[in-house]
């Protein structure tokens, strides 16, 4: 049976999108609907290379995402409405993994969650109307800086805490232990090194705590990733050029499945949805396990 039970991913996703309906100019708490829409609409298509750090000698490395600005989800506004490149996938993704994994919406009340590569904030605007508290990173500027404005425009900041930072800059003490639930989709294969991220989620969360992940993958019986590179697009079709910059690893279920399980986590789960290349993976951190140290980039890693 397919664990993406159409049904309830329709039921969750239909629960999902009343509570994102909060988040429009009628509740906005400290600036008016105007200064609002002027903000957002002054930043989208923005290109900003030098604030995100990047010399002209490199801009050609670069993924477009990181230099021009970019809308993460979809978002109606009531008085206007915001199309991202992610469409709607804040709530469908929340409620495939809801109803693929031992979560429920109604786990999140009250929890502390970690919701890493945040994008313009869609995610963790959901999660919070979830009643947790979230903790989102981003690490480009401009869309930290985006989602933290939403926070603010909201008046959600005693729920949502948004951070300009990577993940790999999340290995510090006060990370360790913290979080109930490290929400991590769309993330892992941007990331050049997939079992450090891996490790250093695990460290982040308590005991008991739970991680939730998607990924863009490949499906293969074997525990095998294919290597993609940064794929740089200067010209093509729209579909190649929106990949510029895009992936660096594609696992199999079964690969990212030992990651994990090499990451710490126990109960590791990982599955494709059918008819696409996407997998889903959820596992549990039991104790604080160790980590086999050969050959890591960060040896001193907790
Ligand atoms: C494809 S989007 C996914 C957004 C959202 N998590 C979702 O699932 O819809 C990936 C986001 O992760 C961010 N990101 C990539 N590498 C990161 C890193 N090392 N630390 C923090 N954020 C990162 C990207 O800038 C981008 O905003």
């Amino acid at each position: 049976m397919s664990l993406f039970n159409v049904e309830r991913v329709d039921t969750a996703s239909e629960e999902l999108r009343r509570r994102f309906r909060v988040y429009r100019t009628a509740n906005l708490s400290s600036v008016t609907p105007e200064e609002f829409s002027n903000y957002l609409h002054a930043s989208i298509g923005q290109i900003d290379s030098k604030s995100e750090g990047y010399a002209e000698s490199e801009l050609e490395q670069q993924r477009d995402l990181s230099i021009k600005f970019h809308w993460g989800h979809d978002h109606d506004f009531g008085d206007f409405k915001i199309q991202g490149r992610m469409a709607d996938r804040h709530i469908k993704m929340l409620a495939d993994l809801v109803t693929c994994f031992p979560v429920s919406l109604d786990d999140f009340a009250g929890k502390e969650v970690f919701d890493v590569g945040c994008w313009t904030g869609g995610t963790s605007l959901l999660l919070a109307a979830l009643g947790c508290k979230v903790f989102a990173i981003e690490e480009v500027g401009k869309y930290a800086d985006m989602a933290a404005y939403l926070v603010r425009a909201f008046g959600i900041s005693d729920r949502v805490n948004v951070t300009q930072r990577s993940l790999y800059a999340c290995n510090a003490e006060e990370f360790h232990d913290r979080f109930d639930i490290v929400y991590f989709p769309g993330v892992i294969y941007h990331l050049s090194d997939p079992l450090i991220a891996l490790r250093i989620l695990f460290n982040s969360l308590k005991i008991g705590g739970v991680m939730l992940l998607e990924t863009a993958g490949i499906d293969e019986e074997e525990p095998v990733c294919r290597f993609e590179g940064s794929q740089i697009h200067l010209h093509g079709t729209r579909e190649e050029l929106d990949r510029t910059g895009w992936n660096w690893f594609l696992p199999s279920p079964s690969a990212l499945a030992r990651m994990m399980r090499e990451a710490g986590f126990d109960g590791v789960t990982t599955v494709l949805r059918e008819g696409s290349s996407r997998i889903y993976g959820y596992g549990k951190k039991l104790s604080q396990a160790g980590i086999c140290r050969a050959g890591l980039s960060v040896p001193d890693i907790r």
